[in-house]
């Protein structure tokens, strides 16, 4: 099954259950939200886990583009993207936790064809503040699904404030043998989705209150559970890679967790760029600069000649239409050579500078807000040149 069956698949099961589907959004948040992109499926959404009606009703199906910064460093394992694709379903005051996880167990093992014996779910434990999430721990018990209660790991937020509430997450056997152990003991148990009860709003003073009405918030990783249902050993191996395995190893030998970076990060990046944003010196630009800076930092690293001037456009425009983008292709890829010429001179003004004496030794605070603002050297860059 490749993505696009699955996102279809799990599209009309939920449109079968009364579910309105609605068009995701591009990875920007509406002005005034303090995060810099969309990082999950409800975050459009907020107003309306809030308490506003939606013009569609009460139950609702997407797609939802995401970025996950917060991931970065885990970006290169099995399971990990910085922008992927999320299938989310959501209840807004309409039915509880444990329908959804009925239907959710169905999609998986009936609409699906996951065996069932391959499934361990986690729910929350509850702690001095909140109750223990008995209602979800019956259906999994009913279901016959192993699980385990945990404190911190099931109680989701999108951020500091905000809409929030217990969860139960839903994992994937991914080793060879029989499934052995559970999710917080072995990380072979893969998370594939998570329901969420928003049932909360935490304030600036970190106090939480009820939300007006109780809602469901669900998430699927895309890339994440098509790469396990294709049997393929990572996220990096699943359809949507396909030309990016195909062209990238041809163009630049790299060992596999470099080629996965660089996959990662140049496709991020276009995709950022199909959404509008331009690299920048703050702000989303800024992570978008950053992305294509360690991309560049790992393919130089061993052929300072690799350049962005020999990315296939194909590439380019394969990703822009996964993602339903009509930004031009060519105009992306200016951009991306664009910076990458600007990168490659700041490295040249930095290895001038910092080969003068007063450079050698250890460098201060003080050195470092000089080599930043006189010569638009970032501390991270002074880093890796020094190891150069
Ligand atoms: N909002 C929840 C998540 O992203 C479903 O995991």
């Amino acid at each position: 099954m490749d993505t696009e069956q699955l996102a279809r698949t799990f599209i009309e099961y939920f449109e079968e259950r009364g579910h309105r589907r609605i068009t995701g959004s591009t990875l920007l948040p509406p002005p005034g939200d303090p995060v810099l992109f969309t990082t999950s499926g409800m975050h459009p959404l907020t107003p309306y886990l809030e308490g506003r009606p939606h013009p569609l009703g009460s139950r609702l199906v997407n797609r939802q583009r995401c970025l996950r910064t917060t991931d970065l460093d885990e970006v290169g394992d099995a399971t990990h993207l910085t922008v992927f694709e999320m299938l989310g379903s959501w209840s807004l005051g309409d039915y509880e936790g444990p329908q959804s996880l009925e239907w959710g167990y169905g999609l998986l093992t009936e609409g699906l064809g996951i065996d069932p014996g391959l499934l361990h779910a986690t729910v929350y434990a509850g702690d001095e503040h909140t109750e223990r999430d008995t209602a979800s721990l019956r259906v999994w018990e009913h279901l016959g699904v192993p699980v385990e209660p945990t404190a911190e790991d099931n109680w989701w937020s999108n951020g500091p404030v905000g809409p929030c509430g217990p969860d139960s997450e839903i994992f994937l056997w991914s080793g060879e043998g029989p499934p052995v152990s559970t999710p917080t003991g072995d990380d072979r148990w893969v998370e594939i989705w998570n329901h969420v009860t928003m049932s909360h709003r935490r304030l600036d003073d970190g106090s939480l209150v009820p939300l007006p009405q109780r809602n469901v918030d669900t998430g699927l990783g895309l890339e994440r559970l098509a790469s396990l249902l294709q049997g393929r050993r990572s996220v990096f191996e699943c359809d949507v890679f396909d030309p990016w395995r195909r062209l990238v190893p041809a163009l630049w030998p790299l060992d596999e967790p470099s080629l996965r970076l660089v996959c990662d990060h140049l496709r991020s990046a276009v995709v950022i760029l199909g959404d509008g944003v331009r690299p920048a010196a703050s702000g989303r630009g800024y992570v978008l600069r950053r992305l294509l800076r360690r991309a560049l930092t790992v393919l130089r690293r061993d052929d300072p000649s690799r350049t962005l001037d020999d990315l296939p456009p194909e590439l380019v425009r394969h990703t822009l239409d996964r993602f339903r983008q009509d930004a031009d292709p060519g105009e992306v890829l200016r951009v991306l050579t664009g910076e990458e010429s600007r990168f490659v001179r700041l490295l040249e003004r930095g290895r001038q500078v910092l080969a003068r004496p007063r450079f050698r030794g250890p460098l201060t605070e003080e050195d470092l807000h000089y080599l930043h603002d006189t010569h638009g050297l970032p501390r991270d860059l002074i880093t890796s040149l020094r190891e150069e």
